[in-house]
């Protein structure tokens, strides 16, 4: 099957089209979007994000920039660190609309930026972290995307990637039930999408599996690469070094 017949439907689209589709879909979830994070992980996407922010450690603090930040959970983390400069770049505006109109607290630490991980707006090695949270599986070019995190970092700077991924076999059956009956039903009841919510499965079920991304990040550039698995392998950590 054409990596572009796609989370869409069986109708092979151009990678243009994809990505407007993808937009399309996080404008229409947005209102609803932690919302319906919430329900559908049991909250559980909370602590992986937590984890992921305890993973990090950047002496120092320096500058990060949470790519596919969305509506700023994982940037809202970085930014305790008070030496960190955190930064949200995400192409939708409805997303970080959403999490702005939240006001949380330190939200006034936090810069947003539009841009996709396949085109970084920010220069040659200036960054010093780079977090990505269930953002990687939407670049329509993930080589690329990594391309640009490496491009981006400056030497020794760190890549960190938390993503779905395979469940160990035991889980599967169920894990595979509940997102086929359940997770379009909320999305169809809670968000009123019931689309948008086949493509979150369906860009899930599309993803390498561990190793496999593990080798792309090799593939792009990093050193050190190591992941690590969350809930079984429901999700898992990936993290690399520009050398
Ligand atoms: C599932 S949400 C994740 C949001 C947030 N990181 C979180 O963990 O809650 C995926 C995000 O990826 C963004 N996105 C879609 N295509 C992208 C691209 N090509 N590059 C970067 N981000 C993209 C969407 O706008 C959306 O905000």
């Amino acid at each position: 099957m054409s990596p572009l017949e796609n989370s869409f439907g069986s109708t092979e689209v151009t990678p243009a089209e994809r990505q407007s589709r993808i937009r399309s879909v996080f404008t229409a979830v947005a209102p609803r979007y932690d919302l319906m994070n919430d329900l559908m992980s049991f909250g559980i996407h909370r602590l992986w994000k937590r984890d992921m922010a305890s993973a990090i450690a950047t002496p120092g603090g320096g500058l990060a920039v949470d790519l596919a930040g969305g509506t700023g959970d994982v940037a809202r983390l970085l930014a305790r660190d008070p030496r960190r400069q955190v930064w949200v770049c995400d192409p939708s505006v409805a997303m970080m609309r959403a999490g702005r109109s939240r006001e949380n607290v330190g939200d006034d630490k936090i810069g947003w930026i539009g841009g996709e991980a396949e085109a970084l707006p920010f220069a040659d090695a200036t960054l010093d972290l780079i977090t990505i949270s269930f953002g990687m599986r939407n670049a329509t070019k993930p080589e690329l995307a990594l391309r640009e995190a490496w491009r981006v970092l400056k030497p020794g700077g760190r890549f960190v990637c938390l993503e779905f991924s395979r469940p160990v076999f035991w889980l599967k059956p169920f894990y595979d039930l509940y997102s086929r009956l359940v997770i379009p039903r909320l999305g169809a009841a809670v968000a009123q999408q019931p689309d948008a919510y086949h493509y979150l499965i369906e860009s899930i079920r599309r993803f390498p599996d561990q190793r496999e991304f593990a080798a792309m990040i090799s593939a792009a550039g990093f050193r050190d690469v190591v992941w690590r698995n969350l809930s079984f392998g429901i999700a898992c950590l990936h993290s690399g070094v520009r050398p």
